[in-house]
């Protein structure tokens, strides 16, 4: 299946909400792929994930690891913007997943960071609060395969909660470190 979306209308709400689909960005030759929640106002404007406030931290998070927005895949559950930064759909989640689950069998990481509560649920099953999962390493089965995912908060969670941000350094050290060790 094609994993980078040119039309899609599956959702009637996000059709209206959407000014573009956003899709993946990066090579993900590193072997990470970061899934993310869907795309903020600056995301649609732009067309890319992850390019606002939580973009940039994300960014700079990155290349204090000496990691590149290009080596890594960046991509979200729904690939357009819902209205109000309402989070998205139960419905609207199954709707994108098939694109997600066909970009991560595609690129075939190491590791899948899922970026929040919204991408861990969306792929874990019966996941509670992230701070019982962040920063574990879980088997955890998408499309073809059973793949490692480690939850991580999502970066806007330490513009809001700066003791966030001890964890959030710790997960994508840990991260960086499962790709650059395979
Ligand atoms: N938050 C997300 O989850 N995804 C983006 O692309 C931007 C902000």
């Amino acid at each position: 299946m094609e994993y980078t979306v040119d039309a899609c209308e599956r959702c009637d709400e996000l059709v209206e909400s959407r000014s573009r689909i956003v899709n993946g960005v990066g090579t993900g030759s590193l072997g990470i792929v970061f899934v993310g929640e869907a795309p903020g106002a600056d995301e649609d404007a732009q067309g890319e994930p992850f390019v606002g406030r939580s973009g940039e931290v994300l960014t700079e998070k990155l290349a204090e690891l000496g990691v590149s927005r290009d080596e890594v895949r960046i991509t979200n559950s729904v690939r357009c913007r819902p209205s109000d930064n309402r989070d998205p759909r139960v419905g609207e989640l199954e709707n994108c997943r098939p694109y997600l689950v066909a970009e991560i069998d595609t690129l075939d990481p190491d590791v899948v960071c899922t970026l929040g509560r919204v991408p861990t649920t969306n792929l874990l099953d019966g996941v509670g609060a992230m701070r019982e999962v962040v920063g574990d390493e879980l088997r955890v089965e998408i499309g073809a395969k059973e793949r490692l995912v480690v939850p991580c908060y999502h970066p806007a969670a330490m513009l809001y909660d700066r003791s966030k941000e001890e964890t959030i350094d710790e997960t994508l050290a840990r991260v960086v470190g499962i790709a650059r060790s395979d």
